[in-house]
C-alpha cells in the first residue's frame, strides 16, 4: 500500500493545519486481549503486530513526522524466558512482512534503547531494515527496544560529561538544546501527544526528558483491538487542547 502526501488526501474531520509532529505510544495491554479469550499472552503480542502496521500507516497517511513505539523496555528482560523469545521473533516477522511497504512509503526506522542487548540475529535484521531506509525522509519510525528514559538519560550525561573531561564542552555552555542533542532522539521534535493504551495511567520510563509538555492520553482500548479510528478520534482530542507550554496564553 502507497500512501499520497496529505494535502492530497485529507483525513476526516483532522486539521491539516494543526497536526501533531510527534507521537508517542505505550502499546499496553496484549496479555489482558489474550487472557480475556484464554489464550497464551504470546497471541496477544501477535494480534498487536497487526494494530502497528495499522498504526504506522496511518500516522503516514495523516502526515505525522514521527511516530515512536514503545515494543520492549529494559524492564520487559524480566519477564519470562519463553515470552521475551516470543517478542523477539514477532519483531523478525514484523520486519519480515513490512519491510517493503514501510521502505516503500518513505519511512525511515530507527531503534531507540540499547539495541546492543538484543539477540545479535535481531541485532543483524534491525541493522540491515535501518541501512536500507536510511535516506527516506516522509517519517521517521522510531522503534523502542530495550529502551529505558532512565538509562536514555544516563548516557546522555555520561556523553556530556566526557565531552568536559576532554574540554570539548564547557559545563556552563550545557543547555536543554545540549542535552536534547544527545538523547537516542537528536534532531526530532518532541512529542506532542503520548498514548498509553489499556487503561493504565502510567508513563514507566517512556521518553522521560521528551515529554516534559506532551499530551496525554490514555484510552481504555487494549492495543490489539487499537485502529485507524482510535487513532484519529484521539488526534482529533488533541486538536481540541489548548497548548500553553507554561505560558499564560497561546501566542
Ligand atoms: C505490553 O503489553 C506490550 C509489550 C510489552 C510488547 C509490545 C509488542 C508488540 C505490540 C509486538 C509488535 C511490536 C513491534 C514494533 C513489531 P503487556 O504484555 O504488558 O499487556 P498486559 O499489561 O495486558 O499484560
Amino acid at each position: 500500500m502507497k500512501f499520497n502526501r496529505p494535502e492530497d488526501s485529507p483525513v476526516e474531520g483532522i486539521d491539516s493545519g494543526n497536526l501533531p509532529k510527534h507521537i508517542a505510544v505505550i502499546m499496553d495491554g496484549n496479555g489482558r486481549w489474550a487472557k480475556k479469550r484464554l489464550l497464551n499472552r504470546v497471541k496477544g503480542h501477535e494480534k498487536g503486530m497487526d494494530a502497528v502496521r495499522t498504526v504506522v500507516r496511518t500516522c503516514r497517511e495523516i502526515g505525522v513526522s514521527v511516530l515512536s513505539l514503545y515494543a520492549f523496555s529494559t524492564e520487559n528482560w524480566r519477564r519470562p524466558k519463553a515470552e521475551i523469545s516470543a517478542l523477539m521473533t514477532i519483531l523478525h516477522r514484523f520486519i519480515e512482512s513490512e519491510r517493503d511497504e514501510i521502505h516503500g512509503n518513505n519511512i525511515r526506522v530507527n531503534i531507540i534503547g540499547q539495541k546492543e542487548r538484543l539477540p545479535e540475529d535481531v541485532q543483524r535484521k534491525l541493522n540491515d531494515f535501518i541501512d536500507l531506509t536510511r535516506d527516506n525522509d516522509a517519517m521517521i519510525l522510531n522503534i523502542a527496544l530495550s529502551y529505558g528514559g532512565r538509562a536514555e538519560i544516563t548516557d546522555m550525561v555520561k556523553e556530556i560529561a566526557g565531552l568536559a573531561v576532554r574540554g570539548r564542552i564547557n559545563p556552563d555552555d550545557i543547555s536543554d538544546d545540549v542535552i536534547a542533542d544527545h538523547l537516542y532522539t537528536r534532531r526530532q521534535p518532541d512529542p506532542d501527544m503520548l498514548i498509553r493504551t489499556s487503561g493504565e495511567t502510567r508513563i514507566s520510563n517512556f521518553l522521560l526528558w521528551q515529554i516534559a509538555y506532551t499530551e496525554l492520553f490514555f484510552p481504555e482500548t487494549l492495543w490489539p483491538d487499537f485502529g485507524r479510528n482510535d487513532l484519529i478520534e484521539l488526534i482529533k482530542a488533541y486538536q481540541k487542547r489548548k497548548r500553553r507550554f507554561g505560558k499564560v496564553k497561546e501566542e
